[in-house]
């Protein structure tokens, strides 16, 4: 009887309580003093996000489970502090928006707007040393941890890049948010982004009949009287930040006790993800993720089994709560058919309640025959499509996208109506780690899935409900 009661009790849990467990795919910071100072400090700066923030998203994201909301999460692979520039913050946010615009328009429900960004620059990482004409080295982890430059100084793990990435998060999301309050985000202004991409468009037949019906929406709003003066929703959006929990002493210097609620929240971002390289249930960054209060996503690779993803959801979502849970597929685009109807049963058969989102990028990365680590666009295609149509046999909610993009005019993945060849990948290759669709491979694939929620909703495009102007 004791033993019972004395298993069912909460096991004990503190924002360092992940250090007693096994850590995959952490540095080896070489001077621990250097590391604690590091902390120590970032734990006096103020919180990124608020907890209030977060619930909101955890809100929507509860929509999202029960297929009244569709989620849009995308952004850079790796943030880098080479990249960091307004101009590049305000592209991604801006192609973001218009994704938005169009899939709002299509499924004729709310998108939730989540951006990797401010925030998104640790990277998990096959190899622990990367090895170049005899010379071995640490592997780049990205720039919260070490440079990319191959040199020893560069690579070697410095706490000091913790502050700077802090810095550089505080500054991104200042003008993320100022672009989402400060009427950037206008909708007649995305929809005019619209036209004029449509216009210079291979596809912009196929496109143009969408961009006319929602300029007509919002003519009509505007002569109902519905104008961004008096409808705040015609000018904000609600726009969210994500980046996987990777850098658990920086996560555990921003984890803050929410004054409301009493509850931990990490205010590094406002949904954390766990990769697919660091969801062992016995590990450190399930251990983390467990305490903390803020919505979380799960990424679900083709080596997680069903028995597996119970587990973590028994840790991760022992309430059951809606909206806490995101699942991330991310199988490939051959074996997406196969892999995700297990693991759509399972949490069925169990009553789970999570969203259900596809990323088609990390299953589908290849090397071009020019040495460059890539993604055709054709094989992102094809796994979104195969996503809907297993939710779609198995009746459930497609419930969102996870994207690796970038506002810029970037050469990293192949195809695209402007078919970007493997030759071309060397004329604008600037990641720091995964290829990332550009502005017009995002654009064009926001059409593409635009297609397939239509199909999914057997609605028509129709003029903007409150739905769509409350969130588009
Ligand atoms: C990522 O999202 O950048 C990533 C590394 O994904 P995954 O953990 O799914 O490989
Ligand atoms: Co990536």
């Amino acid at each position: 009887m004791l033993k019972a009661v004395k298993n069912n009790l909460p096991k004990p849990w503190s924002p360092e309580s992940w250090a007693q467990k096994p850590a995959l795919q952490l540095p080896d910071y070489a001077d621990p003093a250097a590391l604690a100072a590091v902390t120590d400090t970032l734990k006096n700066y103020p919180p990124l996000v608020f907890a209030g923030e977060a619930r909101r998203l955890k809100k929507s994201l509860a929509k999202v489970a029960a297929g009244e909301a569709f989620l849009l999460q995308a952004g850079d692979c790796a943030e880098s502090f080479a990249e960091f520039h307004p101009q590049n913050i305000r592209d991604t946010f801006r192609v973001i928006l218009q994704m938005a615009i169009v899939m709002t328009f299509a499924a004729g429900i709310p998108v939730v707007k989540v951006g990797r960004i401010a925030g998104q620059f640790a990277k998990p990482r096959s190899d622990k040393n990367e090895t170049r004409n005899g010379l071995t080295l640490p592997s780049y982890r990205g720039d919260i941890i070490n440079g990319m430059e191959f040199t020893s100084d560069s690579r070697r793990p410095d706490p000091q890049r913790m502050i700077k990435a802090y810095n550089q998060s505080a500054a991104t999301l200042n003008l993320v948010r100022a672009f989402a309050q400060g009427g950037y985000a206008d909708l007649r202004r995305v929809n005019k982004w619209m036209l004029d991409f449509v216009k210079d468009h291979p596809l912009s037949e196929r496109y143009r009949e969408i961009t006319r019906q929602l300029d007509q929406a919002l003519a009509f709003m505007a002569a109902a009287g519905i104008t961004a003066e008096n409808a705040p929703q015609i000018r904000e959006v609600d726009f969210f930040t994500a980046h996987e929990s990777l850098l658990l002493p920086y996560e555990q210097a921003l984890t803050r006790v929410d004054s409301t609620t009493g509850d931990w929240y990490d205010v590094s971002a406002h949904f954390l993800w766990l990769g697919d390289r660091t969801r062992q249930p016995d590990g450190a960054h399930v251990e983390f993720l467990r305490g903390v209060k803020n919505p979380i996503g799960i990424k679900c690779g083709p080596s997680l089994s069903t028995e597996e993803l119970s587990r973590l959801l028994d840790i991760l979502n022992p309430d059951n709560e809606p909206g806490r849970i995101t699942l991330i597929s991310r199988l490939g685009h051959e074996k997406a058919a196969d892999a995700l109807p297990r693991l759509i049963r399972a949490v069925k058969k169990e009553g789970r309640n999570v969203a259900w989102v596809c990323d088609p990028m990390h299953g589908n990365t290849t090397t071009s025959s020019t040495s460059y680590k890539t993604r055709a666009f054709k094989n992102i295609l094809a796994e979104v499509k195969s996503f809907f149509a297993v939710h779609h046999a198995e009746g459930t909610h497609p419930g969102g996208v996870h994207l690796e993009l970038t506002g810029q005019d970037v050469t990293e993945c192949t195809g695209g109506a402007h078919k970007i060849t493997e030759d071309n990948l060397s004329e604008r290759y600037h990641t720091h780690c995964d290829p990332r669709l550009n502005a017009s491979q995002g654009l064009e694939l926001a059409f593409l899935i635009a297609d397939e929620l239509h199909t999914h909703y057997k609605r028509r495009p129709a003029l903007a409900d409150d739905e769509m102007t409350a969130e588009s």
